[in-house]
């Protein structure tokens, strides 16, 4: 399909969690990405919302693109004894998400294979022309783990050819769901606190157990029940809760390990595009560089990014990677000055400026910073936060100065979208980013010119500290700052300043 510039292409992931949309234009350029949830302020909220769908409005789309075929979807969810929860058809599920709004006339509607939208917004934002792609993720259509080789033709088309892949119901995501509930957190939301409260327990015993009783095969990640159904609540007694999280983040590891030795052993690259929710397992990706040499995960490798992914099959080639920053915009100067003056004063403040992230990290645009030297911050970030006092905050680092202060595991320079865990040299300076494991979640800055990087660079200059702590600006239960209303509420709720 041959596009002109003026033309656009809007993708869209939805119906079943974290709704998302994006648009691109014929340049190849993604001029806008964004989670329905920031502006419904419902978590995770399935279906893409008014005010995402207003965002949409000024732009004629050539392409409408879907991130999986709904008719296959739903398949699925007969076959697991589940209601189909959306239309069979393309059309009937892109009206579904986008409304009154798509009664006008538009141009084609395609739905993309679930894997396949995964892979395509890793590669085609990837920095390789080549590419081993890998992706695992809970459920979505049939397939659960997903290996491609991914590379552009003569004309720039990316072109991806399947070279192995595991069904539902045998499931990294869903295991790991499954401990998640388990454990009495929320399945398909609440994974990441699973993966905080591994630290805490011992896999000692529990992975043994958990190994033993639920996998058949490491190797060719085969479980002995379907998982989609949950654990029995009176399975594994005699564990806590943090062992069983333990256990299972050893497990998930053992099974996305032999993932990636498998996708190795195809020779098709040495570089590894890694996607679908389970990449988000910061904890298990400090060793994929001992399988390839260099590693992309986008900052949104989850469903939500398959909207992108979706977008990125309609164009067809490479898309122009610049930042994660595509969401709503806060108009403005990035208010440094005004920062460093309440980090000075008062140790701690928002930030809510220029484009929200994409993806579910904040990265400096909708964050909540605090100065992390010193043994009582992390007290004073969690009178706001209120978090379950075993998670530990992150720390956003000057990239250049990243190796004084931690060990950055094999195969990864950088850490621009917190993809990663490295031990901190430093934990007696900064206790509040540090771990119980003597691990901190990393996020590096590079010379970009953004917002945080300015920032940083002030707050360098003037204490000499390369660093700040960073947390989601998000009223608490509620999904991150999307506007400046939002961000003056936090302000009335909490009495921290949010700069803009
Ligand atoms: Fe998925």
């Amino acid at each position: 399909m041959k596009l002109a510039p003026e033309t656009y292409i809007l993708g869209i992931s939805g119906g079943f969690h974290d709704a998302a949309a994006t648009v691109i234009d014929g340049h190849g350029d993604i001029i806008f990405a964004a989670h329905a949830e920031r502006y419904s302020k419902l978590k995770n909220d399935a279906n893409l919302s008014d005010g995402l769908i207003a965002e949409l409005c000024g732009y004629e789309f050539a392409t409408v693109a879907y991130y999986e075929r709904p008719w296959l979807h739903n398949l699925q969810r007969l076959y697991s004894g589940q209601r189909p929860d959306s239309p069979w058809t393309t059309k009937g599920a892109i009206r579904q998400q986008l409304g009154a709004w798509y009664s006008r006339p538009a141009g084609q509607e395609v739905a993309y294979p679930h894997h396949l939208s995964h892979a395509a917004a890793g590669f085609q934002t990837s920095p390789f022309d080549r590419a081993t792609v890998v992706v695992v993720d809970a459920i979505g259509e049939w397939d659960t783990v997903t290996i491609w080789g991914a590379e552009y033709d003569s004309a720039g088309h990316a072109v991806y050819k399947k070279l192995w892949g595991q069904r539902y119901p045998h499931s990294i995501g869903l295991f790991y769901s499954a401990v998640t509930e388990r454990i009495g957190l929320h399945p398909l939301d609440e994974e990441y606190i699973t993966m905080g409260m591994a630290a805490w327990g011992s896999s000692r015993f529990s992975a043994g157990r958990i190994a033993s009783e639920l996998v058949e095969s490491v190797d060719d990640v085969c479980f002995r029940q379907n998982l989609h159904a949950g654990l029995d609540p009176d399975s594994f007694t005699g564990y806590t809760n943090e062992d069983l999280a333990a256990g299972a983040q050893a497990v998930a590891e053992q099974l996305i390990y032999s993932v990636m030795r498998r996708a190795r052993a195809f020779g098709f690259s040495t570089n590894l595009v890694y996607q679908g929710g389970v990449a988000l397992n910061c904890l298990a990706n400090r060793n994929l560089g001992d399988y390839f040499e260099t590693i992309w995960i986008m900052p949104c490798p989850g469903d939500a990014g398959s909207s992108v992914g979706a977008a990125a099959l309609a164009y067809g080639k490479k898309l122009n990677w610049r930042d994660a920053y595509l969401g709503r915009e806060i108009p403005g100067e990035y208010p440094v000055r005004a920062c460093i003056h309440s980090l000075q004063h008062d140790r701690i403040c928002g930030v809510a400026s220029g484009r929200a992230e994409f993806g579910p990290r904040a990265l400096g645009n909708r964050s909540l910073l605090a100065d992390p030297r010193g043994p009582d911050i992390k007290d004073l970030v969690n009178q706001i936060k209120r978090r379950q006092q075993f998670r530990p905050f992150a720390p956003v680092v000057l990239e250049e100065h990243v190796s004084e202060y931690f060990d950055m595991p094999g195969g990864w320079v950088d850490s621009r979208y917190m993809q990663i865990v490295g031990r901190c040299l430093r934990p007696d300076l900064y206790p509040a980013i540090v771990h119980v494991d003597g691990t901190s979640r990393i996020q590096t800055v590079p010379a970009d010119g953004s917002g945080i990087r300015q920032l940083l660079e002030a707050w360098y200059a003037a204490t000499g500290c390369p660093m700040l702590l960073n947390t989601s600006l998000n009223i608490r239960g509620e999904p991150m700052v999307n506007t400046r209303a939002d961000a003056d509420r936090f302000e009335a709720l909490y009495g921290v300043r949010v700069h803009s």
